[in-house]
């Protein structure tokens, strides 16, 4: 029977509660499935490691992580300490050095998810693909004369050829095994003329290898206007670090709220292992009430099964959460009174009726 080791590193906030409840529900599968071993390591690294140790994560992290198949990832950022501190010294210091360069978004109307698009009839089905690397995340900058009148800061969008190319393969890849076979690429070429272009450039360069996807290009600014009013229009759409992270949102509120969207860093070398995680962050706001939507962390733990090869599992895990959104026990965030622990509780209840489909 195959066995996997996954590390698990809930993090902040609302992180440990929905990466806590993603185990249970990930544990009871394999457990009532019987068809795979699945352990999870608990990283503790997150705020509370930084305030004891002076560092996000313990000496050798990366060659830690290699050690696992893959990795569940709640969230970080805390309110007493600033973000880009904790997000460099945890999260994006994970991305960039293990080359998870695919950041895979689905968006989809889910069972129990009203979208506040009146235009959406068909509901909203969507495959963002988001450059995880480089581009304005590429740490590139500095200040100088800090504090003074002058001072100047400057924030370098770093793009290289090598960069742009293999996620544009990765997308045209996607959007052609999606029944559509329809890929938008973003950029902002009329204002940014040097990166963006080069962008530009390599989507024809790529796009001449899949004749087969039919593909259109969209500056970010109006690509918010089209994903509003003519979000059917859409189906896989591949852009910068920084312009997909804003459109990712936007595409999960536009999908009826973000406690629903996964999201998957991948490393399609497979190199290094790949990290789930909700696209939401920590949450202050609800943190420890119990409330926070477990689904963002329940689906990136099935896209986790699905890349370490059980697809069948991962199907069977996202038809119960979907089972249990239909029936209506939705967290506030979704219109609904249940909790976090009433979710898990559905979900389990629903994977144990899989014993008597299996059996
Ligand atoms: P956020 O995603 O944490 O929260 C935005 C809003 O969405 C809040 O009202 C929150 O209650 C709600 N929300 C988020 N997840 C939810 C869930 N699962 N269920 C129900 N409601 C949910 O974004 P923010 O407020 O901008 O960021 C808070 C902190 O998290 C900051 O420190 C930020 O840097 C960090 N952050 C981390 C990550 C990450 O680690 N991947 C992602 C985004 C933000
Ligand atoms: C996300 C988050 C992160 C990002 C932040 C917290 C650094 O917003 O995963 O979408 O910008 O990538
Ligand atoms: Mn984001």
């Amino acid at each position: 029977m195959p066995a996997y080791q996954i590390a698990s590193i809930p993090g902040d906030g609302i992180g440990p509660e929905v990466v806590d409840a993603a185990i249970q529900v990930v544990n009871k599968l394999a457990k009532t499935l019987g068809t795979f071993q699945i352990e999870f390591t608990h990283l503790p690294w997150g705020t509370a490691y930084y305030k004891e140790h002076g560092q996000y994560m313990s000496e050798g992290a990366l060659d830690t992580l290699r050690q696992f198949d893959a990795g569940i990832f709640g969230s970080v950022g805390a309110p007493d300490v600033p973000d880009h501190i904790s997000l460099w010294g945890l999260l994006l210091a994970m991305r960039g050095p293990l080359q998870l360069y695919a950041n895979v978004r689905p968006v989809r109307t889910f069972p129990g998810t009203k979208s506040p698009l009146n235009t959406a009839t068909q509901g909203i089905d969507w495959m963002l693909v988001r450059e995880n690397s480089e581009g304005e995340y590429a740490g590139q900058g500095g200040r100088s004369h800090v504090g003074q009148e002058w001072e100047a800061a400057t924030e370098v969008a770093m793009f290289t050829r090598v960069g742009i190319k293999r996620i544009m393969r990765f997308a045209f890849e996607t959007a052609q095994s999606r029944p559509r076979k329809q890929l938008t690429v973003v950029t902002k070429s009329n204002a940014m003329r040097n990166g963006m272009v080069l962008w530009d450039e390599v989507a024809a360069d790529v796009a001449s290898d899949f004749p087969d996807v039919q593909w259109d290009k969209m500056l970010v600014d109006a690509m918010t206007v089209r994903m509003v009013m003519k979000p059917e229009s859409l189906d896989t759409i591949v852009g910068t670090n920084l312009h997909m992270d804003v459109l990712s949102d936007l595409a999960a509120a536009l999908a009826g709220s973000i406690g629903v969207a996964p999201s998957s860093n991948l490393d399609p070398t497979r190199k290094n292992p790949s990290l789930f995680e909700p696209v939401h962050g920590s949450a202050f706001d609800i943190t420890g009430k119990g409330v926070a939507n477990p689904v963002a962390t329940f689906w990136s733990a099935a896209e986790m099964l699905t890349w370490i090869g059980e697809k069948d599992a991962s199907a069977k895990l996202m038809q119960c959460v979907e089972n249990v959104c239909r029936t209506g026990i939705l967290t506030p965030d979704l219109g609904g009174s249940s909790t976090t622990r009433d979710v898990v509780d559905a979900v389990c209840a629903e994977i144990e009726k899989l014993k008597a489909s299996t059996s």
